[in-house]
């Protein structure tokens, strides 16, 4: 403890994010064990982790579950309990159908409960309280995403020691947008508690910049905002984008591993060895464009420019928030479209469109890749995007096409995918049908540029940018 009753504790590097990365399942003997989760945060951050003292702050993932503290892959994991009751407001609630569809332009009407917002701030300090318990004295935190963007005031509050870095893995919405919020201050505070805010796109940084000269009266010189302390004085909150990236060698480890070649083989031979794989993979979530995706595949089938004897789209939507009603009217709707579109173009021998409601393996996932001559990531607003990423790292003969939205975060770095305006359906339809009887030269040339840039930036590069500048962000020193 300090002078003032603080008391610090032994971690040098806190990771905070809404999810532990870690989930809990039931191993062959039947014992519950905690597995590493997919994806690629926890893959760029737990070498970081082991190597200094390391912990990571989270929610379990299931509600009103109290877990002690307990060690994992050389990192030391901090549960943070949800009760069922916070689970509703603040997660499914706040987060999820309030913040989720406001920071992605509104694809669907957020709604606004001042009950949700109270959770969310109670929560909020949960986590912030949890951080600064085992927080080391001037030790590192980084925080993760939209769930927690009043923890970096709340912590700064409770150990002005620290050097805070906060990344928003979504996008960050236009001042018109975000000015609907009615705690559009209060979260603008929350963050710029931050020494360092990390954005995906340049836009999204100037989107935020621009929300806070607005809403928080600070003066902004380029990408640094002078926060006035309460106590009169000034400190610098640092922004910029600092695009995530997948686990490349993980992935293209996997496109080189013989079952999985034989798997993706096995794909298409299963599937009737049809001339063309076209294959989308998201969350089942109203941001990602599947129904924009399923109307142009099925106006193509209508106006014979596919057909089903010689090409198959795979679908995999993954279960995401089922109660959230929006993801529910979501699954009615797409389960409807597949189902029409099936109907009307389906033989004994083919199906238009092969639907998936499951979630896969990562193995899985890249055999699909393998298998897909044509990936079609048509999201109408996204943060990254890493389907197109991993689709990319896995083409290691340097062939396929992407179909890629512009409005994903990912088109700025894979520029020579096909870009396109999903909400543009005949563009949409030009661009699969492009992506379809693309030439071979073509394609490689494409391929080839695209998987330069995925190699050399992959997320571990991300994660040593980011804590990098964070290093040199803010006044301490
Ligand atoms: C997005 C968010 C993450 C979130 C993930 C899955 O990628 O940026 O913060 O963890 O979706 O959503 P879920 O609600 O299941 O955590």
């Amino acid at each position: 403890r300090d002078a003032e009753g603080r008391q610090y504790g032994e971690y040098d590097l806190v990771v905070v994010s809404n999810r532990l990365p870690v989930d809990h399942t039931i191993d062959e003997d039947g014992q519950g064990v905690w597995r590493r989760s997919p994806g690629g945060l926890v893959t760029a951050l737990a070498p970081v982790m082991a190597k200094t003292e390391g912990a990571w702050v989270g929610w379990p993932g299931v509600p009103d579950e109290e877990v002690e503290p307990f060690d994992h892959d050389n990192m030391h994991l901090v549960p943070v309990a949800l009760s069922a009751d916070d689970v509703e407001l603040y997660y499914e609630g706040f987060s999820n159908a309030t913040l989720w569809p406001l920071y992605h332009d509104v694809t669907a009407a957020p709604e606004f409960h001042r009950t949700w917002w109270e959770c969310y701030k109670t929560v909020n300090r949960r986590f912030a309280e949890a951080t600064a318990e085992i927080a080391a004295e001037g030790a590192t935190i980084w925080v993760q995403d939209y769930q927690l963007q009043l923890v970096p005031k709340l912590l700064r509050e409770a150990r002005p020691d620290l050097r805070i870095g906060f990344f928003n893995h979504i996008p960050f919405p236009p001042l018109e947008i975000f000015a609907q919020l009615p705690w559009r201050r209060q979260v603008i505070d929350g963050l710029l508690g931050a020494d360092l805010l990390g954005f995906q796109r340049p836009s999204d940084t100037s989107n935020f910049l621009r929300c806070v000269r607005r809403f928080s009266g600070f003066n902004v010189r380029q990408q640094q905002v002078q926060v006035e302390n309460s106590d009169g004085g000034v400190r610098l909150c640092r922004a910029g984008a600092f695009p995530i990236s997948i686990d490349v060698e993980h992935i293209s480890e996997l496109a080189h591993r013989p079952d999985v070649i034989a798997r993706s083989e096995q794909i298409r031979h299963e599937l009737g060895d049809p001339d063309t794989v076209l294959l989308g993979v998201d969350r089942l979530d109203y941001t990602k464009g599947i129904g924009h995706r399923i109307k142009a595949y099925g106006e193509l089938l209508e106006d014979g420019k596919v057909d089903v004897e010689n090409a198959v789209l795979i679908q995999v939507a993954s279960p995401s928030r089922e109660r959230v009603e929006s993801y529910r009217l979501l699954r009615e709707e797409i389960e409807g479209a597949v189902g029409r579109i099936n109907g009307t173009f389906d033989t004994l021998e083919n199906t238009a469109i092969r639907y998936l409601h499951h979630s896969y393996p990562v193995e899985e996932m890249v055999a699909l890749y393998l298998a897909a001559d044509v990936m079609l990531v048509t999201a109408l607003r996204d943060g990254m995007n890493l389907v197109a990423k991993e689709y990319v790292a896995s083409r290691k003969e340097v062939d396929g096409a992407l179909v890629l939205s512009e409005f994903a975060g990912a088109a700025d770095q894979l520029k020579q995918a096909i870009l396109v305006n999903p909400h543009d359906i005949d563009g949409l339809k030009e661009a699969i049908v492009r992506a379809v009887n693309m030439p071979p030269a073509e394609a490689t040339r494409r391929m080839r540029a695209m998987r330069r840039q995925i190699l050399q930036n992959d997320v571990e590069h991300w994660s040593r940018a980011f804590l990098k500048a964070l290093e040199q962000a803010g006044t301490h020193d």
